[in-house]
């Protein structure tokens, strides 16, 4: 049976963006904005402690998105600890589309393999990756904010991959945050089950296409991020959030919806914050970096 590290153990863990128009469930990025989540081992019980975003909305017990992925990382590691303690502060917006539960998820394992003593011999960044996939279903929210950066992955033969990619330091970000959530279920529900040959090759070149527009010809992100599989089908979930990309995207600026929405993501240049006025009013607005780091142990 492993022992475990004294006193706490400290992780932040980055929002993400997901699909980025055309990647969809196999693009992601990570974006400069990080949660901060501090666990322990303690002689019983289960103590949930959680400020910021989504405070008043998360259950404070071992139904806990973060709690449930730390047993997942404890029971790969035959670790069966008496009790925990977690306090977690969040800035990342809940079902926004910026990957909120990814982060609880990549937190959780890693709080977990920071408490098991030599958890990085038992569990390795590979087995993370396949922990934090398996609990959210898809990888394109959890590989960046587990590996930071630009992330195309996805599953094959069974297994999860996650291959970092280059992103232009040119290129930041600005997203806009509407007051209102939709549930990821929901935004899946709208996604026909069958679509047309040519949007799936046009979908197929746009995605290609924002690989290398996104690694050093950023003149090409306003034709790569055109979407054919998802954004315009989720409209009825989030009109608002499609017609401000209609409006950025009309104007030449590279819009996409982020990751199941409704938060918009409008990809800029090196000097950022120039998109303030185009926010709606009553939605929040953040220039944004793309994040180098993804989960990081800080003590
Ligand atoms: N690729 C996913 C989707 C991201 O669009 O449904 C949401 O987590």
């Amino acid at each position: 049976m492993p022992t475990y590290v004294q006193g706490p153990v400290r992780v932040t863990v980055p929002a993400t963006s997901a699909n980025l128009g055309p990647g969809f469930d196999s693009l992601g990025l990570a974006l400069s904005l990080r949660d901060e989540l501090e666990a322990e081992v303690t002689d019983s019980g289960i103590e949930v402690e959680v400020t910021g975003e989504g405070a008043g909305d998360v259950p404070r017990d071992a139904t806990h998105l973060v709690v449930r992925s730390m047993h997942a990382a404890f029971d790969a590691m035959d670790a069966r600890p008496p009790g925990l303690r977690l306090s977690c502060r969040n800035v990342i917006p809940h079902s926004r589309g910026l990957g909120s539960s990814s982060a609880a998820i990549v937190a959780g394992v890693a709080l977990a393999r920071a408490l098991v003593a030599g958890g990085t011999l038992l569990l390795d960044d590979a087995s993370l990756l396949r922990l934090a996939a398996d609990i959210e279903g898809h990888p394109d929210n959890v590989a960046p904010a587990l590996l930071g950066g630009f992330v195309i992955c996805g599953r094959e033969a069974g297994e999860w991959y996650a291959v970092p990619s280059a992103v232009d330091p040119r290129v930041r970000v600005e997203v806009f945050v509407p007051p209102t959530p939709v549930a990821t279920e929901v935004a899946r529900g709208l996604l026909p089950a069958v679509v047309p040959h040519a949007d799936a090759a046009a979908n197929g070149g746009r995605t290609a296409l924002l690989v290398a527009a996104l690694a050093g010809r950023p003149e090409h992100l306003l034709a790569a991020t055109r979407d054919y599989l998802h954004q315009e089908q989720r409209e009825p979930a989030m009109p608002e959030s499609l017609a401000l990309v209609h409006r950025l995207r009309a104007d030449g600026i590279p819009a996409v919806i982020s990751g199941a929405g409704p938060t918009v993501l409008a990809f800029v240049g090196a000097t950022g914050g120039t998109l303030a006025d185009r926010c709606p009013a009553g939605w929040a607005h953040h220039p944004l970096d793309v994040e180098g780091r993804g989960v990081v142990v800080t003590g």
